[in-house]
């Protein structure tokens, strides 16, 4: 496991590094010595980089994947929050596509985006499936329907939703990914961990607001998932690797129509404990 390596040409005891550690695994600077970590707690380390990103003299680097260190002009950080209100208010899910494929390298930007979603103890077990291919975009939209046709004489909440969706596939529509050209899934290790779900989840979310500001719009693909969860051919179709499951999933592309207003939503609702 990593340690930190600190600059004692910079380093002025501050100790705020000691202080942010989650894990109080930094032994705090004394009059005669700079912070460190104990070998025997290197393990404890959640590679959070708190450590790191707080120190106001820039004198610490935690030894782990240090060619990526990116520093960052703090001017160019920053969005008002009118600018960031609008961008997020204005993003609408997606259902009309235009044909034509994202790139895959525009593709990885937006996962280099997502991969920085805040995970429970920073496990990071959130892993990426896109499906680039349209006809298997397609192919996992049939197989929706199929699971569809499979509920429709039943007591699930949605058999008297689905007749009109398998109609529209009958019909050569596709209600389930909207004909856009890409998938993408956030999977994570099989098991009922709460908090994995909910990392997929907020990755995802990551991965549906950075999205717009490539030029891609999204859709969340909810029925896709509550076949997911039961339908043992679409889980099969997705090829995930051993042992990892669904998060969630997103149909994407290059959105067709143009949004120009946004639209209304129910007023905030907060109770105040003051
Ligand atoms: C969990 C979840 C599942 C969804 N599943 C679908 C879906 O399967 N198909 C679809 O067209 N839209 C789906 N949506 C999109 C919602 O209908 C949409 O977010 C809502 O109508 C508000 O529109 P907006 O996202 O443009 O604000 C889903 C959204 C969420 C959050
Ligand atoms: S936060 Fe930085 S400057 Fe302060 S003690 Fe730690 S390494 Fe030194
Ligand atoms: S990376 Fe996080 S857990 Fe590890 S030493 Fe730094 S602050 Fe502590």
């Amino acid at each position: 496991m990593p340690n930190i390596i600190v600059n004692t040409e910079l380093c002025n005891r501050c100790n705020t590094c000691a202080s942010i550690c989650l894990m109080h695994i930094i032994k705090p600077a004394q009059e005669e010595s700079y912070p460190s970590i104990d070998s025997r707690n290197e393990n404890n380390c959640l590679l959070c980089g708190h450590c790191e990103a707080f120190c106001p003299q820039q004198a610490l680097v935690l030894d782990y994947l240090t060619e990526e260190k990116q520093l960052y002009q703090e001017e160019e950080s920053i969005i008002a929050p009118h600018h960031l209100a609008l961008y997020m208010q204005k993003r609408r899910s997606i259902r009309y596509f235009k044909p034509e494929s994202v790139a895959k390298e525009t593709i990885t930007g937006i996962l280099e985006i997502a991969r920085y979603a805040p995970t429970g103890g920073n496990s990071q077990t959130v892993q990426w499936l896109v499906i680039h291919d349209p006809k298997e975009v397609r192919r996992i939209s049939g197989l929706t329907v199929e699971w569809m046709r499979s509920i429709k004489d039943t007591p699930h909440p949605l058999a008297n939703y689905v007749p009109n969706i398998i109609k529209d596939w009958e019909n050569g529509l596709d209600p389930i990914c909207r004909n856009a050209p890409h998938l993408v899934f956030a999977h994570i290790p099989t098991g009922d961990f709460i908090d994995d779900r909910t990392d997929a989840i907020i990755a995802i979310t990551h991965f549906d607001i950075a999205a717009p500001a490539f030029g891609v719009g999204a859709c969340w693909a909810g029925f896709i998932q509550m076949a997911i969860d039961s339908y043992e051919p679409l889980m099969a179709a997705l090829d995930l690797p051993p042992k990892r499951s669904v998060g969630f999933g997103l149909f994407f592309g290059y959105p067709e129509l143009e949004t120009k207003a946004i639209p209304r939503r129910n007023p905030l609702e907060v109770v105040w404990r003051t």
